[in-house]
């Protein structure tokens, strides 16, 4: 069986910081951490930014769920915050939307009434995204003028300012794609945003969980196969970022066989062969299922390693919950597909993906030690050491 690094005395290697070869000393209880805690204003910040996230995941759904994501035609940060205002604003917007592809192709009966619907969940995702954008700057300004962030910090949070403004871009970069040639927007695209968003909700559960009290670290097994977990989740929320984009959900609605055929005919009938895997409905939703079994199991291994190596710790019982999540999630998506993706059942779906990422994530650092005492700014440093507790 496994010892743990709180167990040994030795400091687990791999984490942002730390040095390799140190001996790890426990130097506080945590009752006397939890008195001294220095980092608890900075975690709330980014786990208020965390729900902000998952908001934003969900209003974006709704966007795509709706078909208002080509609504707004232009991308003006600091004036595009400032919906129409009255009729002849509401025309102007409508005339620029009259002359999209979708428009003509698709929406040419759309009445001005219908148009500000679907303008209106355009403009929420948008205001949410620059509410985000504020909501990482401003507090990081703050924090960081009252000495609150150490050197680590300080660059984790400038990280998540730079994924937040490089959200922003590949927001407008899927737009674009839909502007000019066609109805949607491009599946590849909508994929690559919809991961972004993730890896940026999982970066800030990351950093503030880094930062939090924790129990004694995991051994580095638990950590590298939950490191792989993650990895397995964002693969499978790109692929339904697919699935979504191409609404191959409306397809194929039969689980566990696909109409009737456990390897459908037609996987490969794109040419080349690799378009398939992000072309081809059937080829995609097929994926998809695959990857929720791949992930299904592995989570399920996970929990069963942490059982017998680390019996009754708390890594064994998260490990055991982030199972049921993945199970519930795989469940939803089953749901999902079988009443061919009402809304609900589909925001419900995409909320999961984004939850079941951030739990995984938080699991995953629980495995590894808190930040050293050294890593505190001087005014910090004041309290009493703490290490892993
Ligand atoms: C392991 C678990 C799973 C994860 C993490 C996951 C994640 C996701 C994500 C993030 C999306 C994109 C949602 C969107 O953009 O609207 C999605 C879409 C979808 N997934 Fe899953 N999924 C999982 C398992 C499954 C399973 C087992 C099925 C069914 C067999 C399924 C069916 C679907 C369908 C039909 C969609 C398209 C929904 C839409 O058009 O909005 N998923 N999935």
């Amino acid at each position: 069986m496994c010892k743990r690094a709180g167990e040994t005395g030795e400091r687990s290697p791999g984490w942002v910081g730390e040095s390799r070869d140190e001996t790890f000393k426990t130097t506080m209880t945590e009752t006397t951490y939890l008195s001294n805690d220095p980092h608890k204003a900075v975690r709330n910040w980014l786990y208020v930014l965390f729900a902000l996230i998952v908001l934003m995941v969900l209003v974006g759904g709704a966007t795509r769920l709706t078909d208002s994501g080509l609504s707004i035609t232009e991308w003006d940060l600091l004036l595009g915050f400032i919906p129409p205002l009255d009729q002849s604003d509401w025309m102007a917007e409508f005339k620029l939307y009259q002359t999209t592809d979708e428009f003509k192709l698709q929406n040419s009966s759309m009445t001005l009434a219908q148009f500000e619907a679907i303008y209106w969940w355009e403009w929420g995702h948008r205001f949410l995204g620059r509410l985000i954008g504020l909501a990482v700057l401003l507090p990081l300004i703050y924090f960081w003028m009252r000495g609150k962030l150490t050197h680590w910090l300080k660059i984790a949070s400038l990280s998540l300012f730079a994924l937040v403004c490089l959200q922003g871009a590949i927001g407008w970069w899927m737009v674009v794609s839909g502007l000019v040639d066609r109805v949607d927007v491009s599946q590849i695209r909508l994929a690559i945003h919809l991961t972004t968003a993730c890896i940026f909700a999982a970066a800030t559960i990351w950093v503030a969980r880094s930062v939090a009290p924790h129990t004694s670290s995991g051994s580095d097994d638990g950590f590298n196969q939950a490191g792989w977990l993650i990895l397995l989740i964002l693969l499978q929320i790109f692929v339904g970022g697919l699935v979504a984009g191409l609404d191959a959900g409306m397809a194929y609605n039969t689980w566990p066989d696909m109409n009737g055929e456990w390897l459908p005919d037609g996987l490969w009938a794109a040419s080349p062969f690799w378009l398939n895997l992000t072309d081809n409905a059937l080829t995609v939703q097929f994926v998809h299922r695959c990857v929720a079994h791949v992930v299904w199991i592995a989570a399920l291994a996970h929990a069963v390693w942490l059982a017998i190596a680390e019996p009754g710790s708390l890594h064994a019982r998260r490990g055991l919950v982030l199972f049921v999540l993945v199970t519930l999630q795989a469940a939803i998506g089953i749901t999902t597909l079988l009443l061919q993706v009402p809304i609900f059942w589909a925001l419900l779906h995409q909320l999961g993906g984004v939850l079941v990422l951030g739990f995984a994530t938080a699991h995953c650092r629980a495995l590894r030690p808190v930040m050293r005492v050294e890593e505190m700014p001087s005014k910090v440093q004041s309290g009493p050491a703490y290490g892993s507790i």
